[in-house]
């Protein structure tokens, strides 16, 4: 089945919040926000800016009837500054005017004086100072002290991998419209409805029922969208409860760059250990993540580094540390991965740098640790059904590794200028909300009289087609065909309490309350329909939008039960909720269960550096991958390609850089480049690992969001065995991205 939103994406009539008709009243907001990235607010005149004619009213923190406060995770965020900045593009204050173009004329006019104050804008300067956001976390696993004294071999070395815009197509914004009683609709771009309405409700010092928030569909999150599309919604809101009149705010591309947080770069050090068969005996990495100015999902990311720090191998002793750096950048946020990609980059650079100081494939040491069954992760929970192996086989074998190895070695020999290199990027990645408490969700099914269904989950649609699989669910549950489901709007008053559409876990968990209510559903009206034929329940069936006895096709029609149902007055709306089973986590001891399950796969990556430029072109990425039993093949190899992309990106060429005042250098899409089709890989292939599938994930097929885009830092490495090829004596490093800039200093580096 196709993604159901195809055919109004390709004809341009999706809706966005953009897109909603909006009330003749409506007025428009724009931020108004700190040029410095850290001081004392002296005066802020805005006179000049309130005399424009069209102007209605400029608001800062002196107007909010509740908290100034937006931090989820530590109450560290104000919504707008009061008496100090502490990045620049930090709100002060929310200009609303007659249009967006009055309201940009004004905030030139604002006077701001501001007595600067240091500045960091790196996490290695943060610790020094003493500068985190909050405690620092560490698990471990054996004795890292022992096992060193037992190793042959011992190499460290630093990694650092930069951020990562997220370059949703779709900026932020929110629609907020006044309701009656001192209610507000607002229509936001969120992974995350609750989030705004809780926020919402906190700033604006009202009970979360009066907040309505209703998503529609994101033009993309990535994680950019989980906890920083919150601001924006809460900011129109504030200003309709004083106006009370409705108000759009949709950031313009330059501010959303500016003023949102990104990937957090991460800096390394790691030391790893090998007995003389290339076992790796002991990992001890501690990880400094640049979390920017305040937390917000900061310390949930930073635990993910931990739990994806060893990434795809079992290591017995292990310690591991992170530290979330408190910096003068915007906050950094949620991006694809969730801070896995950054643990999974320096494991990958510490067997890089041992193959090297081996003068062996870096491939040997890789295969020699994969993970396999009944292996301790370092936080406990035992490997099962581990497909890391096969997946890693699998590839090497169908994509014959060997002759794409001999083809290399033949081709780097005859030719000078260009070079090419190869890697494997092995993936494990756990799937489940890492807080153990968000692992849960509900769906809200209505089943019309006239046979039609509305299903409503917490599921935000962002391109990940959650939407078609949830059609999906119900019409098979169901037995009725996909035409007879539609997916409404997520919104607050039809399923409440949500998480974040996140995690990747999105599909299981609301699939799950889909496929649980439409199962009560459906017990409900074989009941009805063993009344109409006098048949025992247990023989009946619903398929093809027929009742089927024993597999034989009855004359009963799916409409005819429901309209005996409406006769003899049978509920048809059910609503279910689903919680995880299984899963656990002792936070004092670091150690549990918190995964559902892993997913896991292998990619083969090979590229061609020309040695006279530094650029280079990634020719082929061949990936075997565990889907589980795909519900839906198409979209999850669109995934899969998608996150590749975006994973390439953010280890080649996708560049954040700040200068040392904290101003984002890289804040126009002609300074930051993303993978266009000239630039992602030539060719893809994916191939699906046939497996049993795993009775935790939805109709067995598993969660496919994130994974995938580790599969990118394959790359980072391929291109630095083909500077290798080109310059042996090339002292290799791990600061990603690999820029064409960097390959060209390695290229002729002495
Ligand atoms: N795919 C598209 N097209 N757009 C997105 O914004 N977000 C990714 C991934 N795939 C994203 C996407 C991220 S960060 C996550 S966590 C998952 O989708 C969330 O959706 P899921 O839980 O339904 O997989
Ligand atoms: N993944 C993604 N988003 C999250 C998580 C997680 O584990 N925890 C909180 N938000
Ligand atoms: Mo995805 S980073 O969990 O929104």
């Amino acid at each position: 089945m196709k993604n159901i939103d195809s055919y109004t994406h390709l004809r341009g009539e999706s809706l966005f919040v953009d897109d909603i008709i909006t009330r003749k009243d409506t007025l428009y907001g724009l931020v108004f926000d700190s040029p410095k990235a850290h001081g004392k607010i002296i005066s802020v005149n805005y006179s000049k800016a309130e005399a424009v004619e069209g102007v209605i009213k400029i608001f800062n923190y002196k107007d909010i009837k509740g908290q100034n406060q937006i931090g989820g995770i530590i109450p560290d965020e104000p919504l707008w500054a009061e008496h100090e900045v502490h990045f620049q593009g930090m709100p002060i204050a929310f200009i609303v005017a007659e249009s967006e173009a009055i309201a940009k004329q004004a905030r030139a006019l604002i006077e701001i004086d501001i007595k600067e104050l240091p500045v960091i804008t790196t996490a290695k300067e943060a610790k020094e100072k003493g500068s985190f956001i909050n405690e620092p976390r560490s698990f471990s696993l054996g004795n890292t002290d022992n096992a060193f004294e037992d190793c042959k071999y011992i190499f460290s070395g630093n990694s650092f991998s930069n951020g990562q815009e997220h370059l949703y197509l779709e900026t932020q914004g929110a629609y907020a419209i006044p309701m009656e009683n001192g209610n507000i609709k607002v229509t936001s771009s969120t992974q995350g409805p609750t989030s705004v309405q809780k926020m919402v409700a906190q700033v604006l010092g009202v009970a979360m029922h009066k907040i309505e928030v209703d998503v529609i569909r994101l033009g993309g999150g990535f994680g950019g969208k989980e906890d920083q599309a919150t601001p924006w919604a809460v900011m129109a809101a504030v200003a309709v409860q004083h106006l009370k009149k409705p108000v759009k705010f949709i950031l313009n591309r330059h501010d959303d760059l500016r003023m949102t947080g990104k990937r957090h770069p991460y800096d390394s050090t790691f030391k790893i250990g090998l007995d003389e068969d290339l076992n790796i005996l002991a990992y001890d990495v501690e990880f400094l993540q640049n979390s920017g100015a305040a937390a917000d999902l900061s310390p949930a990311i930073a635990e993910r580094t931990l739990f994806h720090a060893t990434n795809s191998y079992y290591i017995p002793n292990v310690s591991s540390i992170v530290h979330s750096c408190k910096t003068n950048l915007p906050p950094n946020t949620a991006f694809r991965g969730f801070g896995g990609p950054q643990g999974m980059f320096v494991i990958e650079s510490a067997i890089a740098e041992a193959a090297n100081n081996l003068g062996i494939d870096k491939r040997i040491i890789q295969e020699r640790n994969l993970i396999s069954e009944n292996d301790e992760f370092p936080y406990g929970q035992i490997a099962t059904k581990v497909e890391m192996e096969n997946t890693w086989n699998t590839a090497i074998e169908k994509f014959d590794l060997e002759k794409t190895e001999e083809e290399i070695e033949q081709f780097n020999k005859d030719n000078k200028r260009f070079k090419k290199g190869v890697s494997l990027m092995p993936i494990t990645f756990g799937i489940s909300f890492t807080n153990t408490p968000m692992n849960h969700a509900r769906a809200l099914i209505h089943i019309y009289q006239d046979g039609s269904v509305g299903v409503s989950t917490g599921a935000v649609e962002m391109g990940q087609s959650v939407n078609t699989k949830m059609l999906q669910v119900a019409h098979q549950t169901l037995g009725i065909s996909p035409d007879k489901v539609k997916l409404e709007t997520t919104n607050t008053t039809r399923v409440a309490n949500t998480s974040p559409t996140a995690a990747s876990a999105t599909a299981d968990l609301n699939g799950k309350a889909v496929q649980k209510a439409c199962k009560s559903l459906r017990k409900r009206l074989l009941g009805v329909a063993s009344n109409i034929l006098m048949i025992n329940a247990d023989d009946l069936k619903f398929a093809n939008d027929c009742i089927y006895q024993k597999g034989k096709k009855t004359d009963l029609t799916w409409e005819k039960v429901i309209q005996k149902a409406m006769l003899n007055r049978v509920a048809l709306t059910e609503n279910a909720h689903y919680a995880t089973p299984e899963i656990h986590f002792d936070k004092t001891k670091e150690k549990g269960h918190p995964f559902a399950y892993h997913v896991y796969g292998t990619a083969i990556t090979q590229v061609t550096v020309d040695c006279m430029r530094g650029t280079y072109e990634i020719d082929s990425v061949k990936i075997v991958h565990d889907f589980g039993k795909s519900m839906n093949l198409g979209i999850d190899i669109g995934q899969v390609e998608g996150a590749l992309a975006q994973g390439i990106g953010w280890m080649t060429m996708e560049e954040i850089a700040y200068d040392k005042n904290g101003r984002l250098l890289s804040n126009t899409l002609s300074s930051y480049k993303v993978p266009d089709v000239f630039s992602a890989a030539k060719k893809v292939e994916v191939i699906p690992l046939e497996t049993k599938g795993n009775k935790m994930a939805i109709k067995k097929s598993k969660a496919v969001g994130e994974p995938p885009l580790m599969y990118g830092i394959g790359a980072y490495f391929a291109i630095q065995q083909a500077v290798k090829a080109f310059n042996p004596k090339h002292k290799i490093k791990f600061h990603s991205p690999f820029t064409p800039e960097k390959v060209l200093m390695s290229l002729y580096e002495e």
